[in-house]
């Protein structure tokens, strides 16, 4: 069976500072990838996230961006190309939550939400199409809300949404050059990002409602992330939902 690895192969990764991201910045530049570190505000993880990666021997840049711009997801590939010279592999995790009725709900906070969420997410992928070199891998990071009956994230999950619809589409038009493109759609992972939008009581919940009463760690998304950007193609235009992990705290 051949093996694929990400020695060698250049990672864009938008979000790629903290948390999740920075997590996924680590580990590939660990198994060899060159890594395109992608921040929006958070200058300090960015350079803690590059130096981690060149201190172990790794070769990272960063790249500030808003990516509800399109020229800034343009900027953050060329600048990829730039570095070291092609793209093979174009993870997203950006993203921005909100738990609100939709009573409740402006025409700012609408376009914002489905600004990162459903518009970056969107260019990611086609410049991404555009910049990959052949058999290279595109994933976007959604939630597990895209499978829930729910309220007060309908701006959240509804901007996600389109992500599923962008990933088909994207790799039944990428699928010549062997391009996989897929979903990943966590549930309440353990970070900063969950915890202002949810009451204590809803928290615990959360993770009631999960094997071994615990929230998502980051440790348990990254192998599924790490299988989609380095094993064949296999997987494509799918959204896939890991309820489990290897994490127990
Ligand atoms: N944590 C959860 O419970 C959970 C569950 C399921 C799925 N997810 C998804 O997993 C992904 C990673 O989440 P995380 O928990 O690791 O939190 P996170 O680090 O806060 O991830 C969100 C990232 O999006 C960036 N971002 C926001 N607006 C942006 C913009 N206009 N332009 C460019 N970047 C922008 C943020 O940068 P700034 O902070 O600098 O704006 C941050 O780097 C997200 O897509 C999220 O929707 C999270």
């Amino acid at each position: 069976m051949p093996q694929s690895t990400l020695q060698g192969k250049v990672a864009v990764i938008g979000g790629g500072e903290k948390n999740l991201g920075g997590l996924l910045s680590r580990t590939f530049a660990q198994d060899g990838a060159k890594v395109v570190v992608h921040y929006h505000t958070s200058d300090d993880e960015a350079k803690r996230t590059v130096k981690d990666v060149q201190d172990a021997g790794g070769q990272a840049v960063s790249v500030q961006g808003d990516l509800t711009r399109v020229a800034d997801v343009r900027r953050l590939f060329d600048a990829a190309k730039d570095a070291f010279g092609g793209v093979d592999v174009a993870v997203n995790t950006t993203g921005m939550v909100l738990r609100k009725p939709i009573l409740e709900i402006s025409e700012e906070e609408y376009d914002r939400m489905f600004g990162i969420n459903a518009k970056a997410g969107f260019f990611f992928i086609q410049e991404a199409g555009r910049n990959l070199n052949d058999h290279g891998k595109i994933i976007s990071l959604g939630t597990s809300l895209l499978a829930a009956f729910t309220d007060g994230y309908s701006t959240y999950a509804g901007g996600k949404a389109p992500l599923e619809h962008f990933t088909r589409a994207a790799a039944k038009e990428f699928a010549d050059r062997y391009i996989s493109v897929n979903t990943v759609a966590p549930g309440p992972m353990d970070t900063p990002f969950f915890y202002p939008q949810e009451s204590p009581e809803r928290a615990e919940f959360h993770a009631s409602q999960a094997m071994g009463n615990q929230l998502t760690h980051i440790e348990d998304i990254v192998p599924v992330i790490r299988f989609l950007a380095t094993e064949g193609w296999w997987f494509t235009g799918q959204t896939m939902f890991p309820n489990g992990g290897y994490t127990t705290r």
